[in-house]
């Protein structure tokens, strides 16, 4: 039988919390490093300053995040030299107050880890050279992260989950289907043809103009259109399902925010308001997109289950569906794949909400990850770059 993994809401309760991990239950390869390893994770790829420190057992010792969310929504966007102003003004301080959370010092460290690709370019060269600049004083091993790699792996800090296992990856940036057979081994079946969902959700709800109403001011386009979207009735719009007749795993939501331009215009025309007010129709629309990137993205994920079904690519007995990314923490979205892991005999996990968005402690799990694994540790970072525009790593089959 199958079962949504439970959502679990963790306290954080800093200065010290921990999260008591199924993957403490996991031995990991002991005689080749020392039994407590410690990570500092750091994340600048986009809009967050984030940091955490992570042990091997998943407990995250301290962590820290400053979201330039709100700043972005004035700007109708995120304008990158503004992001990296910011990140430049406050990751010190997020740094800092993640070791004093921890209650280590920067010596008791086994390595950094870093986001250095995908992501903005002057964005991800803020953590990077704060980054280099510690583990160059502090001599210490460097872990360059991918970003999406750290959202594929982040389920194996509060879940026992082995590879392989499906992973559908969610936010503003991304879009893919990947199954994940070790560590930085990913078999891409499927990606967005054009923009990322989470993109779409932010560009329908700054065309709403929802950072003018009081309640969604201050959330992402994302989280605002699934609040409004609870007062709204899905049947009152009628949007066209992307690549309705595609037999691959691709997605696509260029032609769904097109639509959506399209009513929204028509309607304030219809109300005779003016761009920038609020339509009387907004909670309706809210809900009608909603549900037609909740379906396209579970018929996505379907077809992308039955294929690895049919290929053998998951473990029958134990098929597995991990949902992360921003766009994960969606309620509806993770009922809408409840309803194909049930048809389909696998089990739907998703992180806990606050690990699903952008956060360092995925960061520097990752880190934790590579470290056992043995994978890209660097001790000489000469030569380190970001870069910006990176795919997840493909494997053809
Ligand atoms: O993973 P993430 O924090 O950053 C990227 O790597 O892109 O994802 C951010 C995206 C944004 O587009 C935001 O609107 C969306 O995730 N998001 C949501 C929700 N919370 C954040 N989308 C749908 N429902 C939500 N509750
Ligand atoms: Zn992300």
């Amino acid at each position: 039988m199958l079962t949504l993994n439970k959502i679990l809401e963790i306290p954080c309760r800093l200065p010290k919390w921990k999260i008591h991990g199924f993957l403490r239950g996991f031995t990991f390869h002991s005689g080749k490093q020392s039994l407590h390893k410690l990570v500092l994770g750091i994340e600048t790829s986009c809009d967050d300053t984030a940091a955490a420190v992570v042990d091997e057992a998943g407990n995250i010792l301290g962590e820290a995040l400053h979201s330039q969310t709100e700043v972005h929504l004035k700007t109708g966007g995120i304008i990158p030299s503004v992001a990296q102003r910011l990140h430049r003004e406050n990751i010190e301080q997020i740094v800092k107050e993640t070791l004093s959370a921890s209650g280590i010092t920067p010596k008791e460290l086994s390595a950094i880890a870093t986001t250095v690709k995908p992501g903005l370019a002057l964005s991800l060269g803020v953590g990077l050279e704060y980054s280099l600049q510690l583990v160059k004083q502090y001599k210490k091993p460097f872990i360059p992260i991918h970003h999406m790699e750290a959202h594929a792996l982040t389920i194996r800090i509060t879940n026992k989950v082995e590879f392989p296992f499906l992973v559908l990856l969610v936010s503003g940036g991304h879009c893919l289907l990947a199954v994940v057979q070790g560590v930085s081994d990913f078999l891409l079946l499927g990606k967005s043809l054009d923009i990322a969902p989470g993109d779409l959700l932010d560009k329908v709800a700054r065309r709403l103009s929802l950072v003018k109403h009081p309640t969604y001011s201050t959330m992402s386009g994302g989280k605002a259109i699934e609040h409004l979207a609870k007062q709204g009735n899905r049947l009152h719009f009628d949007f066209r399902h992307p690549l309705h007749y595609c037999r691959n795993c691709d997605f696509s939501f260029a032609g769904l925010q097109s639509a959506v331009d399209r009513i929204i215009t028509q309607k304030e025309k219809e109300e005779g308001i003016e761009k920038g007010q609020i339509l009387s129709c907004a909670a309706d629309i809210a809900a009608a997109v909603q549900h037609t990137v909740a379906s396209h993205i579970a018929k996505r994920t379907h077809r992308a289950i039955l294929f690895c079904q049919q290929r053998g690519f998951l473990t029958p007995s134990n098929a597995i569906l991990v949902a992360s990314g921003g766009v994960a923490s969606n309620l509806y979205i993770r009922r809408t794949l409840e309803i194909i892991t049930k048809a389909t005999n696998c089990i739907l996990l998703c992180p806990p909400l606050k690990f699903c968005t952008d956060n360092g402690i995925m960061i520097a799990w990752n880190g934790i990850e590579r470290l056992y694994a043995g994978l890209g540790i660097l001790h000489n970072v000469d030569g380190v770059r970001y870069e910006p525009n990176l795919v997840l790593i493909q494997t053809s089959f």
